[in-house]
């Protein structure tokens, strides 16, 4: 039987900072599953700033862009409806980096995992046990690789990557200097995110401003630095850095809605004489790495030792809303949308 689904598309690519004006909803018709298959109900989708990248049609990148004719795809936690595959049963909860922004999607069970609402609430497998909290794991122990006693300074640190960048590199005995664009996401940093210093970067309006404040939070410099944000970041980033620093380039979300290329920091010359290495990463560089991070994040999130924080949007209507978000600050942790009513 065919069955009719609400879908997100994107009607038009945004110019700049996209907004609300550039989504809309409509019904699609979702095909019966077919061997291999399943039919799944959304319950859980998750907008991400790598999203932005998918919008610009011009642009070659490791993904292609979305379609003005199909339905926006994305990360989501949906129940199996109906099951073509060995290993599903319906009622099973499965998460997949497509199916998102869709209420229904016919999707094949290949790259679908199983999860257990019994060790994490179902949205976290979007966000601290899902692909954000494999690329903070990934990029602090494969490119940073942390060391006790040296310092980490953490871009985006209220974010769903960078909140779990700093709970992990301050488990691992390092001075942990996050920055975020509120005080009220600063506060959370130093109470329960894993912070030492959390430095509001609104309040500095400038690299040099940035370095200054940078430079009093560190004494010894850098010697990790996890990018999530780039521009003045990575400049007064770059300005401290220690010798022998490593930064494990993450995203650089303050350049994403730019219509020219925004020139490069002036100071990359620090990086000769202190032999910094910087190693650009896409998490699915390190997918083979991920039952090392489950075995190590997933009981440190049962156990409440991993503090995440979450901001729930409700409906698929809201998906367009939660993903201009993200470039206004206005998620606190992962921004996740509540599709499906009985989201757990
Ligand atoms: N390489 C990979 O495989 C990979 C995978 C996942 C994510 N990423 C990248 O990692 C970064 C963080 O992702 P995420 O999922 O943690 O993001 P997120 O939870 O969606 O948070 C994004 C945060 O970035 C901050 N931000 C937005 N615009 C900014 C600007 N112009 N200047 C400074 N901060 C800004 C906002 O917080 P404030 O309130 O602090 O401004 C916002 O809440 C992004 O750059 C993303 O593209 C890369």
């Amino acid at each position: 039987m065919t069955r009719k689904s609400k879908a997100m598309y994107l009607t038009s690519y945004p110019a700049g900072l996209p907004s609300g004006d550039n989504f809309a909803v409509r019904e699609v018709e979702v095909p019966a599953p077919g061997a291999g298959e399943l039919l799944l109900r959304t319950v859980w989708m998750s907008v991400d700033p790598y999203m932005r990248g998918r919008m610009r049609p011009d642009v070659k990148s490791y993904i292609p862009p979305f379609s003005l004719e199909e339905p926006l795809d994305g990360g989501a936690v949906s129940q199996v409806i109906e099951s073509n595959a060995e290993g599903f049963e319906p009622g099973d909860y499965v998460v997949g980096f497509s199916g998102g922004w869709k209420e229904y999607h016919t999707s094949p069970a290949e790259g679908m995992t199983k999860v257990d609402p019994s060790i994490a609430p179902l949205s976290a497998y979007l966000g601290v046990l899902g692909m954000p909290g494999m690329t903070a794991w990934s990029g602090l122990t494969q490119i940073i690789n942390p060391k006790e006693g040296e310092t980490l300074f953490v871009s985006g640190a209220a974010g769903a990557v960078g909140s779990l960048v700093c709970q992990l590199g301050k488990a691992r005995g390092m001075r942990v200097i996050g920055s975020a664009g509120s005080d009220e996401k600063c506060a959370w940093l130093e109470s329960e995110g894993g912070c030492d210093v959390a430095i509001n970067y609104k309040n500095y309006p400038s690299s040099g401003e940035l370095t200054k404040a940078l430079a009093e939070a560190a004494p010894k410099g850098v010697d990790g630095y996890f990018e999530n944000v780039g521009g003045d970041h990575l400049e007064a980033a770059l300005n401290v850095i220690a010798f022998g620093g490593r930064m494990a380039l993450c995203g650089m979300i303050a350049l994403y809605n730019n219509t020219e290329l925004a020139p490069g920091p002036g100071n990359l010359v620090n990086m000769i004489g202190r032999g910094v290495m910087a190693q650009g990463f896409i998490v699915s560089n390190y997918m083979h790495l991920t039952p090392q991070f489950i075995a190590e994040v997933g009981p440190l999130v049962a156990s409440g030792q991993v503090k995440f924080r979450e901001t729930t949007y409700d409906g698929l209507d809201k998906a367009g809303d939660a993903f201009v978000g993200l470039f206004h600050g206005e998620n606190f942790g992962k921004a996740v949308i509540r599709v499906g009513p009985d989201a757990l």
